[in-house]
């Protein structure tokens, strides 16, 4: 639920917007379906890959908001097992992007203090970018201002499947009992263990779908859908998200909370 529209403010420069945000009230945890890049290529004539190239930017500005304002994670979606079923050309063209991203940003990324992770069946990467990936987390691995994940071969339902079979594994084990159960302890299970859940989706370019993407951690995250394509989804779209995601009231199923005690009680 939303509160009283408020005034328009898109003409507002970046600077207006920042100061617009309240710190208090930032989300801890962003997660991003990166969609539409191929479509932005596509508009200008280009190859599918120059969307993605174009969209790496985009990555790049959202880093560096999201460790400007202090907001401590940022996980994205940068490959679906099903984009497996993609051209191979293009399933190429992308993980050398992702090699070539690694190898250029790692300094980068080291002095931002972002803890660089991948999530996801990453064994299916080719092995050097696999290497790339092994290499940024080990690099970075002792960072703490921002928790950058990164889903690669990604699936939510068998990220849940996986963790419960380990889990099961572990009472047939005797390690764990089936009573001691309960969500905190199969969230340890989750490639995501340790981070809290993401407290705004934004997935760009028209589509509301989450399309298998932390499917267990998403359960009380606000969604924002915006129609601009990624490549376009620049540090003032980011901040747009912000702003919008600071007007929402927040309720976890609960009621709304009363301005002032109900009378009689
Ligand atoms: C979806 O757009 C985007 C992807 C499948 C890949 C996202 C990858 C990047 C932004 C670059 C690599 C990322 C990193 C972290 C190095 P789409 O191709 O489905 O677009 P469309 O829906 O318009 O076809």
């Amino acid at each position: 639920m939303t509160k009283a529209a408020a005034p328009s403010i898109d003409h507002l420069s970046e600077s207006e917007l920042i100061a617009l945000l309240d710190p208090a009230l930032l989300p801890k945890h962003i997660a991003i379906i990166m969609d539409g890049n191929g479509r932005w290529a596509e508009l200008r004539g280009l190859p599918r890959i120059a969307g993605h190239a174009e969209g790496i930017k985009s990555v790049r500005e959202v880093i560096t908001l999201c460790r400007d304002l202090g907001i401590g994670a940022l996980t994205i979606y940068a490959f679906s097992q099903e984009n497996w079923k993609r051209p191979v050309s293009e399933i190429n063209a992308l993980m050398l992007l992702l090699e070539q991203y690694l190898q250029s940003e790692m300094d980068a990324l080291i002095e931002k203090g972002a803890r660089f992770r991948a999530i996801g069946q990453v064994h299916a990467l080719p092995p050097s970018a696999l290497n790339w990936v092994r290499k940024v987390e080990r690099e970075t691995a002792h960072l703490d201002k921002l928790m950058l994940t990164v889903a690669l071969s990604y699936g939510g339902r068998s990220e849940i499947v996986d963790a419960v079979r380990r889990l099961a594994q572990d009472c047939k084990d005797g390690k764990v009992q089936p009573d001691a159960i309960d969500e905190t302890l199969l969230e340890g299970y989750l490639s995501t263990q340790g981070l809290p859940d993401p407290d705004l989706l934004i997935r760009t370019s028209g589509e509301t779908r989450i399309s298998n993407f932390l499917l267990w951690q998403l359960a009380y995250t606000e969604m924002y859908f915006t129609p601009t394509l990624w490549p376009d989804f620049r540090r003032r779209e980011a901040l747009l998200a912000l702003l919008d995601y600071q007007r929402r009231d927040r309720r976890f199923g609960a009621v709304p909370t009363p301005h002032f005690p109900p009378s009689g009680l």
